[in-house]
């Protein structure tokens, strides 16, 4: 098959992660979109140049992170012409109006599901099945390393600072990991949600939030003597006036949909009149699952949208199979 041709910006842990599995997927990728995907250039901080890299693909997918300069690459490959998938909260959460805006102007795709709760499908949710909804609230748990912390504080035992170690060996934590139990990673994809369910421009500085820096055991203590789950939650609701949208930890009664999330998994919740409640949730944070996502985007912009491809395989549909255990 001819070859689409892929430029990578950033080869982090999620770049890294991308470049891998686009490679292992490529074969059954081109059965689906009849092109084959390949990441023909690599931008790193010590390798690679941007121009080259854009002249030679169809797409670019940047995975830097920060402001700048992925900011600037990502506006200059949309202005020449090219689709862009991204997984960069900060940036969509602080310059979204301006890409968006760039991305119509210049008729090309700006596609960003990795960038908030991984690989968990909220954005396509709430760009097409929910479009139009009257969206009135949502929650979420959208940081994988606070989630993961907390959940091992819960299970007792673990210290705070042994599992913020270890979320940063799983590859959960951004960089520097100051943004993740600030409360700040979470605000930032707070915003993007909040925009995308209120079609009304929100960026990260008004977002007030509030980390998990100060939770201590005593509070671990009280949320298990009352039978509660101590989470980091983050709302994007309509008020009188307006919107809020917030970020700070919470207590969770035992029934509630996001109680029950733990680990690095994220979940987000959903509410309007017409729909009551949808709840999506799955893996939130890591290399792997955040790339998969990022290669759903880029499959979406390769075909045209919602169409549904040929069969690929043909696999016998296999009777008398027997549920080995039952969920009650
Ligand atoms: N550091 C982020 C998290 C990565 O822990 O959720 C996913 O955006």
């Amino acid at each position: 098959a001819e070859t689409y041709r892929v430029g990578l910006l950033g080869h982090g842990t999620v770049g890294a992660a991308f470049e891998q599995l686009l490679a292992e997927r490529a074969d059954a990728i081109a059965h689906i979109t009849g092109v084959r995907p390949e990441v023909t250039g690599v931008l790193t901080r010590s390798r690679g140049d941007f121009e080259e890299i854009l002249a030679g693909s169809d797409l670019v997918v940047e995975l830097i992170g920060g402001i700048d300069p992925a900011r600037d690459y990502v506006l200059r490959a949309m202005r020449a012409g090219k689709h862009v998938v991204s997984a960069n909260k900060l940036l969509l959460a602080s310059h979204g109006e301006e890409l968006w805006s760039t991305a119509r102007e210049h008729n090309v795709q700006l596609r960003f599901e990795g960038a908030v709760a991984g690989v968990v499908p909220v954005i396509r949710v709430l760009q097409e099945t929910l479009a139009g909804a009257h969206v009135e609230r949502i929650h979420g748990i959208v940081n994988g390393t606070t989630n993961f912390i907390l959940s091992e504080m819960a299970r007792g035992g673990t210290a705070y600072a042994d599992a913020l170690k270890r979320a940063q060996e799983l590859g959960y934590a951004e960089a520097d990991p100051t943004d993740d139990v600030t409360g700040k990673d979470a605000a930032a994809k707070m915003a993007i949600l909040a925009r995308l369910a209120f079609s009304t421009p929100v960026t990260l500085d008004q977002v007030t939030y509030e980390g998990i820096e100060h939770i201590t055991g005593e509070d671990m203590n009280y949320a298990r003597d009352f039978g509660l789950a101590l989470k980091l939650i983050g709302t994007a609701e309509r008020v009188d006036d307006g919107i809020s949208v917030r970020v700070h930890p919470a207590f969770l009664y035992p029934g509630h949909p996001l109680a029950s999330v733990n680990g690095s998994f994220n979940a987000v919740t959903v509410e309007s009149e017409a729909i009551t409640e949808i709840t999506l949730s799955g893996p939130g944070a890591g290399g792997p699952q955040t790339a998969s996502a990022v290669i759903g985007d880029v499959i979406s912009a390769m075909i045209p949208p919602a169409s549904t491809p040929e069969t690929t395989a043909s696999l016998p549909v296999v009777a008398d199979v027997k549920s080995a255990f039952y969920l009650a």
